[in-house]
Parts: C-alpha cells; sequence; structure tokens
C-alpha cells in the first residue's frame, strides 16, 4: 500500500485534500492523471450498466435531500456506528475496535459505554438554524432513485423488470477512515436499483443472482485477476432484517481480504417506506395487466475511488528495471504517448505534434519531450499507457513511427497513415 500510495502522488493520481495547509483526514483530490482514470471507470460502469442495456436508465439527484427521506430511510435511526470515548484522553473508538475494558491510546480503565454515533453529516439550509432547516449530505444515492422511482419511470415509460442507475458523491462521516481511499468521508458511489416485479420468491433471487453474476464478470472483463476476487454471501443474523440476499464481491487488498461491491436484495422495503412517510402512492400500474404493486429492488452499489484503488493495487507490478501499472486500456488515463526523439530537431518535433494533434480527437494521448526516451517509458509504464508513439530521423524520410507496447516492451514500426486504425484495433 505504501509503494502505492506514493506511485499515486508522485504521478498525479491522488493528492491528500488540502495537503498545503496539513490535509483532511479521509478527504482526498484527484490529480491530472488519476482524474482521466476516474472518469474511465465511471464510463466503463455507466457504458456496461445503463448505455449498452435497453432496460436501465440514470438520473442525477441532488446531494441534499429533504430531511424526511433519511427519517424513512432509516438513516437518521440506524446509520451508526457504536463509540466509546476515553473519558481520561479524550479519545474515542469504534466499539468493534475496542478488546478488553482498557483505552488503547492512554491504557485506563476509563472507555465509556458504547453510544451510537450517526454517520450523516448535517448542515442547514438557509439562515435559521432550526430544527426545520435541518438537512444531511447523502450518505449513499440510492435514495434518490426511490423517492423519483414514479417520475423516472413515467418519463422514461419502463415497466419492471428495469433499473434506474446513478452516479454521484456521497458524504459518510466515518470514525476511522483509513487504508488510503479504501474508506473515505466524500466519496463517490455507482448504484443501480433493479426493479422487480413481485414475482412468487424464486424471480426475486434469479434477478439477484443475475446481477451478482454481472457484476463479477465486470471485474474481470476489466483484467482484475480472478484468484482475488471472491464471493461472500451472507446468511442469517449477517443479513439485515429486510434483505431477502445480499452478496459481496471482496477484493484481495494488501491489508486483506474486503468489501469491493455489494449487490442486495432489498425487497419492497424502501418503496414502501417511501410510501407511507411521504402518504404518496409509488407503486407500479400495470397498463396491460391492470394490476399495480410495489416492485421489489435488486442493488449492485459500489464505490468509484474504491474501484479506482483495486485497480491500481492489480494493475501494479514492481520489475528489475521498472514499475508498471497493467491497467485494461479503457481504464488508462491515456492511451498513447507521444514522443519526439529529440528537442532540437525541429522537422521531429513538429511532426510528432502533428501526429499527436490528429489522434488527439479520437484516442487520449499525452505528448512528452523531456528527457530521454527511457525516461519516458519509465513515467508512462508507471501510469499504465499503453502505447508510446516515438518519431524519429527515420520517420521524417519513411512516414513511419515506433510503437512500443507497454507489457511486452516490443517494439515495431507502423505507418503513419495506419496509426490510428492500429492502435483502434489494440484498444478495443
Ligand atoms: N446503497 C447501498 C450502499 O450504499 P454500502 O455497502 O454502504 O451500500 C456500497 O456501499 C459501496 O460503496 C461499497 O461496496 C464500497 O465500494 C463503497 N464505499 C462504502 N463506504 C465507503 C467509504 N467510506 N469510502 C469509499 N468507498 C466506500
Amino acid at each position: 500500500m505504501d509503494e502505492i500510495t506514493a506511485l499515486a502522488k508522485r504521478r498525479g493520481f491522488i493528492f491528500q485534500s488540502s495537503e498545503i495547509y496539513g490535509g483532511v483526514n479521509g478527504i482526498w483530490d484527484y490529480g491530472p492523471v488519476g482524474v482521466e482514470m476516474k472518469r474511465n471507470i465511471r464510463e466503463a460502469w455507466w457504458r456496461d450498466v445503463v448505455a449498452l442495456r435497453g432496460d436501465v436508465v440514470g438520473i442525477e439527484s441532488a446531494i441534499i435531500m429533504h430531511a424526511d427521506v433519511w427519517r424513512a430511510s432509516g438513516h437518521v435511526d440506524n446509520f451508526t456506528d457504536l463509540m466509546m470515548d476515553c473519558k481520561t484522553c479524550k479519545k474515542r473508538f469504534r466499539a468493534d475496535q475496542i478488546a478488553g475494558i482498557r483505552c488503547p491510546a492512554c491504557g485506563n480503565a476509563t472507555l465509556t459505554a458504547p453510544r451510537a454515533f450517526n454517520l450523516m453529516f448535517k448542515t442547514q439550509l438557509g439562515a435559521m438554524e432550526d430544527a426545520a432547516s435541518e438537512a444531511y449530505l447523502r450518505p449513499e444515492t440510492a435514495q434518490g432513485m426511490f423517492v423519483d422511482f414514479k417520475l423516472a419511470y413515467q418519463a422514461a415509460r419502463k415497466k419492471p423488470p428495469f433499473g434506474i442507475a446513478q452516479i454521484g458523491k456521497a458524504f459518510r462521516n466515518e470514525v476511522t477512515p483509513g487504508n488510503f481511499i479504501f474508506r473515505s468521508r466524500e466519496f463517490e458511489l455507482m448504484e443501480l436499483e433493479y426493479f422487480v416485479p413481485p414475482d412468487p420468491e424464486e424471480a426475486g433471487l434469479r434477478w439477484h443472482r443475475y446481477w451478482v453474476d454481472q457484476r463479477y464478470d465486470w471485474w474481470l472483463a476489466l483484467g482484475v485477476q480472478a484468484e482475488r476476487l471472491r464471493k461472500h454471501e451472507y446468511a442469517g443474523a449477517d443479513l439485515a432484517h429486510y434483505s431477502r440476499a445480499t452478496t459481496d464481491i471482496e477484493y484481495d487488498y494488501p491489508f486483506g481480504w474486503g468489501e469491493l461491491e455489494g449487490i442486495a436484495h432489498r425487497g419492497t422495503f424502501d418503496l414502501s417506506q417511501h410510501v407511507h412517510a411521504s402518504g404518496k402512492d409509488l407503486s407500479f400500474f400495470d397498463e396491460e395487466t391492470k394490476t399495480k404493486y410495489l416492485p421489489a429492488v435488486v442493488e449492485p452499489a459500489l464505490g468509484s475511488d474504491r474501484a479506482l484503488l483495486v485497480f491500481l493495487i492489480d494493475a501494479y507490478e514492481k520489475e528489475d528495471d521498472r514499475t508498471v501499472l497493467h491497467l485494461h486500456p479503457r481504464l488508462a488515463p491515456y492511451k498513447a504517448a507521444v514522443f519526439p526523439l529529440v528537442r532540437n530537431k525541429p522537422e521531429i518535433v513538429e511532426l510528432a505534434a502533428a501526429i499527436e494533434r490528429d489522434l488527439r480527437p479520437r484516442v487520449r494521448t499525452t505528448f512528452d519531450d523531456s528527457g530521454n526516451v527511457g525516461k519516458r517509458y519509465y513515467r508512462q509504464d508507471e501510469i499504465g499507457t499503453p502505447f508510446c508513439i516515438t518519431i524519429d530521423y527515420e520517420s521524417l524520410e519513411r512516414q513511419d513511427v515506433t510503437v512500443r507496447d507497454r507489457d511486452t516492451k516490443q517494439q515495431e514500426r507502423v505507418a503513419i497513415s495506419r496509426l490510428e486504425s492500429y492502435l483502434g484495433e489494440k484498444l478495443r
């Protein structure tokens, strides 16, 4: 983790938020390279979960919702961690991390009994600080899909089984943020609420199994190593009271196995809660059968920051002479880097600049003319750029370039006129 954290900072993936002021615990910024990769992760998810399917539509709901949403969803009462305070040193700990009766910091047996601590960030709307102005930063995007359920299905003319998806920021006042961006206080969620008709028992669980498989295969298709992934099925008391099935996809992080994505079958719990609390009818009316029902929901939910961390860890390899990120081309921040072999030969620099300019509209490129070519390869390997294109003296005569493959380090000459289609095929 230390190596990956250092690389992420050095190469401009991730910075500590407000670093010049000492940083903020559990809050992170994305740098020039990180922001490209994060956009690629969002884009891969949106394309595969929304755009390429006919049965999922997107929404973007606001970060601040009516406070009653969070009372109805159960977050005001139940979205808590049990905490213990030390009366001597005033430090606060998560109760599940305390063994015995002594404070892990000062050693005194002066811990309070466990008390519930709500993880939602509270704020207020407008100038008055009273109960009516109370608001929360959303701890998940899912409630947006439930609250807008009727508006969205009517506008999109969808009928269960169908889904509503959203990508957006979430905020949780985590008591113990850590492991770099694994657990942050501000992060981004990518959530799908897939609404299914109230068929006999089997049907609902069939959709749960379907989404567990879909989502597991998504990680494999984006290159995550199968031996570092596993499914964890919850059962009995570990299952939330409203959930009919929950499966986590877990990853073997450097600090051990941990959650990467959760796929929960939430039954009709959420819609029922909002019907009850708002007094509005959120049921689906099937025009064909003239029947009305509340659909059940299957929810695959993951954090894009945690996904980025997993892709970095999984792609990271330290070889004798270099560090390389074997990122899937869809995720790589840049697909190709363009180098003029030397800086002092204007024809070469101009040709390199022209090649990059021509590629730019279709291939995400970067240009590098600093240091020697070996150093440039080193830098691009560290940020996972699949191809490096060098323009040299011969290029001027023969109108071709050297293309070097990140993973094999093999080089081949490719005609400039063929370069775009060559990259297009390789990057597919
Ligand atoms: N609506 C369901 C929901 O929010 P969750 O298990 O609390 O479920 C879903 O969160 C996913 O969000 C997790 O699997 C993880 O990828 C990510 N996640 C949760 N808390 C996070 C945090 N504090 N920092 C970064 N990612 C987090």
